[in-house]
Formats: structure tokens, sequence, C-alpha cells
């Protein structure tokens, strides 16, 4: 285990040539954030243990969005109207934000401010003026936090809608021993039955088949449990109200051009959304929304910790 000073570092990726930001928190664990696309691609806990699937063909070239970490789908999730699929924020290249306003406070003191702005060629496809504001933190114990604050700057007095998810690529060991708790009983939409409402029934959310599914107004805090890794993921989200989860299966990921065939396996997209129900937002107003991922070590389950664990702590 790595001890030593938090810190950032901007660096060019030497492999893809990209720049990038490098957080280390004191204990070791890292996150690597790319400009383009505003988009975590690497996260590391103290072990130096990936936490976030990238595929082995991912392409880091514009204009493909990096097939892994955690991608920023906004202004749309999905394929809707004239816009590209999930947007065009995780194809763009941001800034780094050199005079970020005040953030609500977290555990963390070891950040970076990114910010997207329309630019000539955005404005063609979505005509609006905004500033999106993303704060990638990494809390001293290795927890990984990502607040948004989106602003509708629009001088022509004109509102505009917006949906977004953090589309999180999970590294999973087997996505057939993966289950996540706190989705279970609620209403979702089912992308591969043409969005249709359904109800889910089981008691936990398990995987045997290609799933696309938004779920509707979700708890605030859900767990992604890897039993053969014996590791849970804990979301936690404020101001996102829906839950989206994809997984490909073998057949759709044979037609993915940028994800092995066999990689439908170690991977499991899961994040804080706002999908139903857009976002509106008026010149000169702002909205905030955030994620907050934790990693502990044991199964866990609703809220209660796995006896088995409880007795070799
Ligand atoms: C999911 C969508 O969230 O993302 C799927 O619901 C889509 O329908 C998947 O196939 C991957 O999208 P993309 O554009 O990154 O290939």
């Amino acid at each position: 285990m790595a001890g030593g000073e938090a810190s950032v570092e901007r660096v060019k990726d030497g492999a893809t040539g990209l720049e990038k930001l490098v957080l280390r928190a004191a204990h070791g664990c890292s996150v690597e954030v790319y400009l383009y696309g505003g988009q975590v691609i690497f996260w590391e806990n103290e072990y130096r243990e990936q936490l976030l699937f990238v595929s082995r063909k991912a392409s880091f070239k514009p204009p493909k969005a990096i097939r892994g970490g955690i991608q920023i789908c906004f202004p749309q999730f999905g394929n809707h109207g004239v816009l590209e699929q999930h947007g065009f924020a995780r194809n763009r290249l941001w800034s780094v934000d050199e005079s970020p306003p005040p953030f609500p406070a977290t555990a963390s003191n070891c950040h970076i401010d990114l910010i997207l702005k329309q630019s000539p060629e955005v404005l063609k496809i979505w005509p609006h003026s905004f500033e999106f504001r993303l704060r990638v933190a990494l809390s001293p114990t290795g927890d990984l936090m990502l607040t948004s604050r989106i602003k509708n700057t629009n001088a022509d007095g004109k509102p505009f809608k917006f949906r977004l998810s953090y589309h999180t690529y999970f590294l999973v060991s087997d996505i057939s021993e993966v289950r996540i708790e706190g989705l279970e009983t609620l209403d979702y939409l089912d992308n591969l039955q043409s969005e249709d409402r359904r109800t889910e029934q089981g008691d936990a959310v398990v995987f045997e088949s290609e799933v696309d599914k938004v779920y509707l107004s979700a708890p605030p805090k859900i767990v992604i449990i890897d039993h053969d890794k014996k590791r849970t993921f804990e979301l936690r989200k404020e101001g996102l109200p829906d839950v989206v989860l994809w997984n490909p299966w073998d057949m759709k990921a044979k037609t993915i051009p940028d994800f092995a065939e066999e990689e439908y396996k170690r991977m499991l997209c899961v994040g804080a959304a706002n999908v139903e129900k857009p976002i509106t937002l008026r010149p000169g107003e702002e909205w905030q929304g955030r994620q907050e991922i934790s990693v502990v070590p044991s199964s866990y389950s609703s809220g209660q910790w796995d006896p088995e664990i409880i007795h070799r702590i």
C-alpha cells in the first residue's frame, strides 16, 4: 500500500496521446480523467486493482466515445431526435475549469474541475449556451465522487431541457455472479421492448441475458455485489432519480465494433441518471446532481453486513 500526500497531475497519455489528469489519494488510490469526454477512465484502489472496465478494443479517437470508464451522457440519454446517441458531451474536448464556483463540501481533498461549453459546432446541433461543470473527486479512502453543475447561459431568454447519465462501466469478475440490490419492485423502461414500462419482480437483479433498462425513481443508494470478487460497489446519488442498467450479452456484443465478444462477462453498466423526466432550465438557472461510488470488500445485503464477514473482522 502506498502512502504519501494527495496529488493532481496533468499529463499526456503515452499510448493515446490524449491529455489526462491523474488524481492520487493519500493511500495510493488513483483516478485518471481524460479531457476528451470529461471521462474518468481508470479508478484504482490502494491495492492497484482496477475498478472500472475499459474495453481492449476501445477507440481513443474522436468522434468515438471511449468504451469504458464513466461516460457523461448529456444532453440526452439514448437515441432520440437529431442529437447523437447519448448526446455530445462524451465525445467533446473538455477544459480544466481554472476558477470553479464553490461546490458542496465532500470528504475529498483531491479533486479536479472540468468544464464544457457550447462551441460553434455544438450550437449547430443543440442551439443553446450552457456551462457544464464537472468535479471529479477522490476521497482519502478512495471513494469516487462526480458532481455536475449545469447552467443555462442562453442570452435569448430560451429555456432548455436535458437528460443526463453517468454511464459507469463497472469491472466485475463474472457477470453471472453479480447481483444488484435496491432496484427490486421498481418500475423500469425496457429498451429491449420499445421502452415498455414494467415492474421488477425479483428479490434482486441478476444477469442471465442482455439487459437494457432504465429504473425509475430509484432509491438514493443501490449496491452492486460481485460475489466472486467478494467486492461490493455502493452507488449513492443525489438529484438523479433514475438508474440505467446495460449489459449487451453475447449476441449484441458481436455487433459492437469497439467491444470484444467475451467482454460482456466482465462488465456491467450502472449509472445514476435522469431519463424519464427531462430537466428544464431557464436562463440563469443552474442544476446540480452527483454520483458517489465506494467499494466495500465484502458481500453486503439490504444494508446488513454479511455475518460471515463480520465474523472475519
Ligand atoms: C445503454 C443503452 O445505456 O448504452 C443501450 O441503453 C446502448 O441501448 C448502450 O446500446 C451503449 O451505447 P453506446 O452508444 O455507447 O454504444
